[in-house]
């Protein structure tokens, strides 16, 4: 991680010191790392002796920061990992140039490593995040959109990164399609109970999140627990979500009143619980690899994907 972290540093540099100083303003705020640590770890389970994992980490991380400063614009969110974000800092304009100038750079680091194979995955995962990000567009403050809906949104817009980059770390590795296949669903699964839990700390479950409670709610956004929530309310419940969240006329107190009506049918834990039956299948797709540090780290990460407070 130390040479990822180093070799992220030295990868945005550009002569236009806005760009190297705007993304260091989110980078050097630290982050978890959770998905270049799934292509290292995924590379190391399959037993691979080389270093191109190491440049492939990075690029990954390259694309989850680039999704975040477009997303931060896209979310009008102020804070992100304890400090502002880049557009509350600098306005929409920038963060949207430099998140395209880092995709640009994790495209070039893609076609460095020279396999077409790592490219056709991760430039894929690249085009489905932006379609998950746009399908949450098209979904917000509405009411009656589904579960299904969801859960196909989530698995785009956060799984499909999680997935490529678990399933690159099995491609350097050079192993058989059925191992690339069991990473790609570990990867998933993980990333889909990232999200679920992601959504419940959103209404409050958390600590130190670094990220502002409530943001999904001010934004309309019909994540699971809404949609639990809405399943099983009252019609007095309903016309209550249907006024924060699609009509837009929302109250000092309610977003209190959405997480004790939120609380009040389990909606929270519901989703949590819904996060650990993914977590659950990301552990089983390890089954087919013997056991070593590596397997027991990414069991590890599947536990804490779930079990985060932050
Ligand atoms: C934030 O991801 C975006 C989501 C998919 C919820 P992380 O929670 O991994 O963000 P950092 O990198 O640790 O800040
Ligand atoms: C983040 O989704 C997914 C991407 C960045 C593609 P969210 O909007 O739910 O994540 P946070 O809460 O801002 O981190
Ligand atoms: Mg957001
Ligand atoms: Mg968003």
């Amino acid at each position: 991680m130390q040479k990822v972290n180093s070799l992220i540093l030295d990868r945005l540099q550009s002569e236009v010191s806005l760009i190297p100083e705007l993304a260091r303003h989110l980078i050097a705020a630290g982050g978890k790392r959770i998905r270049p640590v799934l292509t290292l770890l995924a590379a190391k389970l399959c037993g691979y002796q080389g270093e191109r994992h190491v440049a492939l980490a990075a690029c990954v991380e390259f694309i989850h920061t680039a999704t975040l400063l477009h997303d931060d614009v896209v979310d009008e969110s102020d804070l992100r990992r304890g400090r502002s974000t880049a557009n509350a800092v600098w306005g929409n304009k920038a963060p949207v140039l430099v998140g395209d100038f880092l995709f640009s750079r994790a495209f070039m680091m893609m076609v460095d490593d020279g396999s077409l194979r790592v490219l056709q995955i991760l430039s894929r995962a690249s085009a489905v995040i932006a379609e998950g990000e746009v399908e949450q567009l098209v979904t917000a403050n509405d009411t009656s959109s589904t579960e299904a809906a969801y859960l196909h949104m989530i698995a785009s817009k956060t799984a499909a990164l999680f997935e490529a980059a678990a399933q690159v770390g099995a491609v350097v590795a050079d192993r058989p399609m059925a191992d690339e296949e069991a990473l790609a669903t570990y990867g998933r699964s993980v990333g889909v109970a990232f999200q679920l839990v992601d959504d419940a700390l959103d209404y409050g479950a958390g600590k130190n999140l670094g990220k502002t409670v409530g943001d999904d709610f001010r934004e309309g956004k019909i994540t699971l627990p809404i949609l639990l929530a809405i399943a099983r309310g009252s019609s007095e419940e309903r016309a209550f979500w249907t006024r924060c969240m699609e009509t837009m006329e929302q109250e000092e107190q309610d977003l209190e009143r959405a997480i004790g009506i939120l609380h009040r049918h389990d909606a929270i834990d519901d989703t949590i619980r819904r996060a650990e039956s993914y977590c659950a299948e990301a552990k089983g797709a390890l089954a087919r690899f013997p056991d070593s540090p590596a397997r027991q780290a990414l069991l590890d990460l599947a536990d804490f994907a779930v079990h985060r407070a932050f």
